[in-house]
């Protein structure tokens, strides 16, 4: 039935949403090639598609389908086409989607992606199209990363935690992730060995409320600090119950795997940084200078509303005590323009917040009706010309601030870890503070990929910066065949298949 009698069946995974979807891409890709499937060129040309889909916000749902209707126009003239539906979207609607959207033959969720091998071998031998959306909160399991199949060889991603348990009220990822679950220690540390082994120098820890990781196997040592209010937040110390062992776990990482050069982590919640997280990134080197943290709302009116469990002047706190913990520590954020009962007043409290956190680059959203989210029962009461407004306005701010950043560089050496080469056949990679730096090297010099080189800042973009080559501080631990592959594929595909909504990425 499938194309070509002794080929393996093609598949093509096709990713929407955030940096979670695009690791979980990544797992259904080993899992597909470990029962061995082949990977196609892309959907025109596999036997099975796979979308991995989010649905954060009702655009991001639409992309599922205006896709799902295109590769049903592949299926009318090949039949025997399979079409998967993954991620959020499938969590969340299950069975409904088959109704809506008959062309699809299988729905699965993201804890289900160990099964799609045998599902789809159920479909190919004539079976029914299939459900399966069961979350793993008894056994939770994560998939251990392959790192010889990484698509990026000097970076890499690790889940420490899947779930969130915030609910915060206009938040579908409660609803499409489950309660949180958090991975053993024990098998971070191996599966960050494994990267490092195979000369990974960069590694992001990933989870939805990634601060809020605990060891469920209780084996971490505690973390300096713990507990205690060494910094004192002006208005009252830190409960030690708001205290988690993500720290700790940085710790680990820092002991298990010297050779990293650089740690970062996302999506953090400011409720969970803590004094002893503030400790961590004075102590750990390889923390890099550069935290995402998302603050959704300047208006204490607003981040009520909205259940984010922290006012204003907390977030606040806490940044400016990282920031003076750590000098040159940039930070980005996210920001969500036209919750039910904005004004122009707490709109206005966001922008001087932006201000006065001094965020180098910020994700901003427009607010948008999620199905079983608390904030339903608020009226969506902004205009949709008035969030536009706000969101050019919100960008305007950030854009200035980001400008005057990346302008104060010039003239400054900057380590750059080299990831690939840009669009003009110059080597390309990223600051520790994660701007994006393009670099000119005499004839000969130019640096590979996984190198890291010091580079002197000549020239500074809207989103970019451009220096010379000044001396290579580490030469790339990529094995030969891994440098090639990483120059072929740069660092950031994924980021730009990533819902649309976002803007000039830091990390996630
Ligand atoms: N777990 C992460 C982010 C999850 S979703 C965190 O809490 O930081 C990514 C971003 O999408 C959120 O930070 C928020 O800014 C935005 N978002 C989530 N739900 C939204 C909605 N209903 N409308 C608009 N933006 C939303
Ligand atoms: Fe959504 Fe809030 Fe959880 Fe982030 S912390 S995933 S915004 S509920
Ligand atoms: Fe991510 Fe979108 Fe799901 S942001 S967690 S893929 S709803």
């Amino acid at each position: 039935m499938l194309s070509g009698a002794f080929l393996m069946p093609a598949f093509s995974v096709v990713t929407f949403g955030c940096q979670m979807n695009a690791h979980d891409s990544s797992r259904m890709e080993e899992v597909l090639l470990g029962a061995g499937y082949d990977k196609a060129e892309g959907p025109e040309s596999a036997d099975v598609v796979v979308l991995n889909t989010c649905s954060v916000r009702e655009k991001a749902e639409q992309k599922l389908r205006s896709e799902v209707g295109r590769l049903g126009l592949l299926k009318r003239k090949r039949p025997e086409l399979l079409i998967g539906v993954a991620g959020c979207v499938a969590q969340q609607e299950g069975e409904r989607l088959l109704k809506s959207l008959p062309q699809i033959d299988l729905i699965i969720g993201p804890d289900n992606i160990k099964e799609l091998p045998s599902l789809l071998h159920d479909l190919e031998s004539g079976g029914l199209p299939r459900v399966r959306t069961v979350f793993d909160v008894d056994e939770p399991s994560f998939l251990m990363a392959e790192p010889s199949r990484a698509s990026s060889a000097t970076s890499a991603y690790v889940t420490v935690m899947k779930g969130c348990n915030e609910r915060c009220s206009y938040c579908i990822v409660p609803y499409t992730r489950g309660p949180e679950r958090y991975r053993p220690a024990r098998e971070i540390l191996e599966e960050i060995r494994r990267f490092v082994d195979a000369g990974v120098r960069e590694i992001t820890l990933l989870g939805q409320t990634v601060n809020s990781y605990r060891d469920p196997e209780g084996r971490l040592p505690v973390a300096p600090h713990y507990g205690e209010s060494r910094l004192k937040w002006p208005r009252g110390s830190v409960p030690r119950e708001d205290e988690t062992e993500f720290p700790a776990l940085l710790y680990a990482i820092a002991e298990a795997a010297p050779e990293l050069w650089r740690l970062r982590y996302t999506s953090p919640h400011p409720r969970h940084l803590t004094p002893s997280l503030i400790h961590a990134h004075e102590q750990i080197g390889m923390l890099a200078k550069h935290v995402h943290m998302p603050v959704q709302s300047g208006s204490n009116a607003m981040l009520k509303r909205m259940i984010r469990r922290y006012t204003r002047e907390e977030y606040l706190e806490r940044t400016r005590a990282l920031t003076e913990a750590v000098p040159g520590l940039t930070l980005s954020t996210d920001m969500i323009v036209g919750f039910p009962g904005e004004t122009d007043e707490d709109f206005e409290e966001s922008i001087s917040l932006v201000q006065e956190a001094g965020f180098v680059a910020l994700f901003g959203f427009k607010y948008s009706q999620r199905p079983y989210t608390p904030a339903l029962k608020l009226k969506d009461d902004v205009s949709e010309e008035e969030k536009s407004r706000r969101l050019t306005r919100l960008f305007e701010v950030v854009d200035a601030q980001k400008a005057a950043h990346l302008a104060g560089l010039v003239g400054r050496e900057v380590a750059v870890l080299v990831d690939g080469t840009g669009k003009t056949g110059e080597a390309s990679g990223r600051t520790e503070q994660n701007e994006i730096v393009h670099i000119e090297a005499p004839v000969g010099e130019l640096p590979v990929s996984g190198s890291l080189v010091s580079v002197k800042i000549e020239r500074a973009y809207k989103n970019s910066l451009r220096g010379s080559w000044l001396r290579t501080l580490a030469a790339s631990p990529l094995p030969r065949d891994k440098i090639q592959s990483a120059i072929v594929t740069p660092r950031g595909e994924s980021e730009k298949r990533s819902d649309a909504g976002r803007r000039s990425l830091p990390v996630v």
